[in-house]
């Protein structure tokens, strides 16, 4: 088969959608993965990437529209250009049903579960534009401010962004010089307006004037200034460029579906993995009382600091530092000073990669009675389900939220019952 001219332009009919923001098309006997359609169109698309066994290409011309399809709200998408969102086009019901139909797929075919998924709204932004609070801004080396277009280190120059929240948005990053900096990232709390931005440089940076007060990291300092958080009727501290939900409602919506998931009892005895800054801990704390026990496990040590400071008011709720695989072993095996007799209910919201296979058998043998799996990406969540499915746990619930909107991603909430 002779190489395809990467400037070539072909036309393709585009298939279902799948995981990473795209869809696929057939071209020559190929597998085709295209961004900047959608299913059902025709389109011509430029490649973009060869391989052996794929090609990626972008449509560039829409010849057969879908009826999903809508104008791009913002100036800077479209193929070639900022790679910070992916279903501009599409309308937000749509974008809905593409993410309901990717975790579908998911599910069916890594871990053989058939189920009919909704994608629900995050409250807060229902346009699905301004709700994003935290913001990696890439720098050029001319000092202009920009985010990476998609699978590439290049900077798109852009001076505003419409899914950043209006907090971000009132500091005017984007509309200022940066130089010497490689990076700037804006975080800001819808809830308490408290606003922080953390400077990466290439040396000596220039740091200009911006339009609303913040405060500024650079470097490594001891104590990094935080935002203060308000969801579930307390305050949380997230220092520096510590993990928070980055949807003005996606915490509350978690905490909430969490809770629904478990069905804590109060005396229950309750373990918090990839805890943060404390959030699943504290709203478990909360409903099981100080009858109960609640663990939580984190391995970056400013989170556990202020997860420690954030649930001080709880005695029975406690924050443990060090790697969730590591330390569920000595809990297992009370080998450390993690022991617990027993436990009830596990919560595990891993990072992107997942929980894997060594830690899914450990939260299977040491849950009693429910997992609740906190996940922001369906194709380790399928893994991992799989491997749950091996110990004996099912899935008994699914809830997915649209915690990304105008991006391909999705949050999900699995809850899982011994079979
Ligand atoms: C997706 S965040 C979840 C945070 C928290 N549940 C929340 O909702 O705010 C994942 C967290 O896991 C932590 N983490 C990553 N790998 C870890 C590991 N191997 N052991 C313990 N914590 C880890 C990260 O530092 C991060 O705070």
């Amino acid at each position: 088969m002779p190489p395809v001219e990467s400037s070539e332009l072909i036309e393709l009919e585009v298939g279902a959608v799948a995981n990473g923001g795209f869809c696929v098309a057939r071209h020559e006997g190929r597998v085709v993965f295209v961004r900047h359609t959608l299913p059902g169109e025709r389109v011509r698309a430029r490649i973009t990437q060869e391989t052996k066994n794929f090609l990626r290409a972008d449509a560039v011309e829409i010849l057969e529209a879908s009826p999903d399809r809508v104008q791009a709200p913002c100036p800077f998408s479209g193929p070639g250009r900022c790679g910070g969102c992916d279903w501009q086009h599409a309308s937000l019901p749509a974008q809905r049903r593409l993410k309901a139909a990717v975790v579908e797929e998911q599910l069916r075919r890594v871990a053989g579960i058939e189920r009919e998924v909704l994608v629900e709204e995050v409250p807060g932004a229902p346009e699905g534009l301004g709700w994003r609070t935290r913001m990696q801004f890439a720098v050029r080396r001319d000092g202009a401010v920009g985010l990476r277009r998609h699978r590439s280190h290049s900077i798109e120059p852009i001076d505003e962004c419409l899914i950043a929240h209006p907090e971000v948005e009132a500091l005017g990053i984007e509309r200022k010089r940066w130089p010497g900096a490689s990076g700037v990232e804006a975080i800001a709390s819808a809830g308490t307006g408290d606003r922080v931005a953390v400077l990466s440089s290439r040396g000596r940076a220039r740091v200009p004037r911006l339009d609303a007060p913040v405060r500024l990291i650079s470097g490594k300092p001891e104590k990094p200034p935080f935002v203060r958080e308000d969801v579930a009727g307390r305050l949380w501290q997230v220092s520096g460029s510590g993990f928070w939900q980055v949807h003005p409602g996606a915490a509350q919506t978690l905490a909430d579906a969490v809770l629904d998931a478990l069905e804590p009892r109060r005396g229950e005895v309750a373990v918090d993995l990839y805890c943060g800054a404390g959030l699943f801990a504290g709203v478990l704390g909360e409903r099981i009382g100080p009858d109960g026990l609640v663990l939580g496990i984190e391995s970056d040590g400013q989170a556990v600091h202020d997860a420690r400071f954030n649930l001080r008011d709880l005695p029975h709720v406690s924050i443990e530092r060090g790697e969730v695989e590591k330390v569920l072993d000595e809990i297992q095996f009370g080998r450390g000073k993690a022991t617990l007799n027993r436990v009830d209910l596990i919560v595990l919201d891993p990072p992107r990669t997942g929980a894997g296979r060594e830690v899914v058998k450990r939260v299977a043998e040491l849950a009693g009675r429910r997992i609740a799996y906190v996940s922001c990406d369906p194709a380790t969540l399928a893994r991992d389900l799989a491997c749950f499915a091996e110990y004996g746990w099912t899935l008994s619930g699914l809830r997915a939220f649209d915690a990304f909107p105008m991006t391909q991603h999705v949050e999900l909430v699995a809850t899982l019952v011994k079979d």
